[in-house]
C-alpha cells in the first residue's frame, strides 16, 4: 500500500497513529511490542511526535522493546549514531528504561563481532524465529534501505539476521539487519520524504525489478504488511 501526504508533518502524524495501533495490537495479543527503528533524518519528526503530549499516553511504553534496523560504526553518543537520534527524541523524553532498548554493541569495535552479537541479542528476545511486530525503514536516494546499499555483499545474505556490510562509497562498514530478518516482520512501514528521492521512488515502486541496484525492492514481507508513506515531493513521479 502507498499513501501520499502533503508534507513530512502529515506523514509523521499518520505514522505515529500506525505505530500506536500496531503496538497496542501486539501488546493485546502478545503482551509485548517489538519494533526496529530506522535511522537517518526522516523519522526524527515521528519520534518527536511519539514523545509528544498527543501520543505519549497512547501506549504502555513499558511493553515496547526498541531495536535498530541498522547502525553506523560509531560510538552511541556520536552525532552520526542512529541510537543517539532515537535517544534524544524518544528514549530520554519518555524516560524509556535501558532494559527496553537494544542498541548495537558498537563498543565491541570489530564490526563482524558487533553483528554476531546483535543477532544473538535478537534471538534471545524471541522464542521462535525472530519476527518483529514492526520495522520502520527509510530509503536513500540511491535506493538503499537500512544499511543494505546497492551492490553490497549483505544484499545476498540469506541465512544470517544481521551483517557488517562494507559500503565502498562510504569507505566504511555499516551494521544492518538483513532481508531474511526484515521480511519476517508482521508489519513494515517505509517513511520517505523529499524531492531528491522521487526518481528512485518511481524506479523502486514502478520500475523493473533490479534489487541489486535498488535494494528497497527486496523488502517484501513473507507474511506481513508493507506500507509506503511518502510526501508529495517524493511521490511526484508516481502519477
Ligand atoms: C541510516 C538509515 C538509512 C536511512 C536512509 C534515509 O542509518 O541512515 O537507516 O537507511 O533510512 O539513508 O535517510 P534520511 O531519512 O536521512 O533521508
Amino acid at each position: 500500500m502507498i499513501k501520499v501526504f502533503t508534507d513530512i508533518e502529515e506523514l509523521s502524524n499518520f505514522a505515529a497513529e500506525k505505530f500506536v495501533a500496531v503496538g497496542n495490537d501486539a501488546i493485546e495479543k502478545r503482551r509485548q511490542f517489538f519494533v526496529a527503528l530506522s535511522g537517518g533524518s526522516t523519522p526524527k519528526s515521528l519520534y518527536r511526535l511519539l514523545s509528544d503530549e498527543k501520543f505519549k499516553n497512547k501506549i504502555d511504553w513499558h511493553k515496547v522493546f526498541f531495536f535498530f534496523g541498522d547502525e553506523r560504526s560509531v560510538s552511541l553518543d556520536d552525532k552520526e549514531s542512529n541510537f543517539r537520534m532515537a535517544n534524544e527524541n524518544i528514549f530520554q523524553p519518555l524516560q524509556i528504561s535501558d532494559s527496553n532498548v537494544f542498541p548495537w554493541r558498537v563498543e565491541l569495535k570489530d564490526e563482524e563481532a558487533i553483528a554476531r552479537d546483535y543477532q544473538k541479542t535478537i534471538e534471545s528476545c524471541f522464542r521462535a524465529s525472530p519476527r518483529f511486530d514492526l520495522i520502520l525503514l527509510g530509503m536513500g536516494a540511491d535506493g538503499h534501505t537500512a544499511s543494505l546499499f546497492p551492490e553490497t555483499s549483505a544484499l545476498s545474505e540469506s541465512e544470517k539476521l544481521t551483517a557488517a556490510n562494507w559500503v565502498e562509497k562510504l569507505n566504511d562498514f555499516r551494521l544492518t539487519m538483513t532481508f531474511p530478518l526484515i521480511n519476517n516482520a508482521r508489519s513494515i512501514i517505509f517513511l520517505v520524504s523529499g524531492a531528491e528521492k522521487a526518481k528512485t521512488v518511481k524506479e523502486v515502486l514502478r520500475g523493473r525489478y533490479q534489487p541489486e541496484k535498488f535494494p528497497a525492492q527486496s523488502v517484501k514481507p513473507e507474511n506481513g504488511s508493507l506500507i509506503w508513506l511518502l510526501d508529495e515531493k517524493a511521490a511526484q513521479f508516481l502519477g
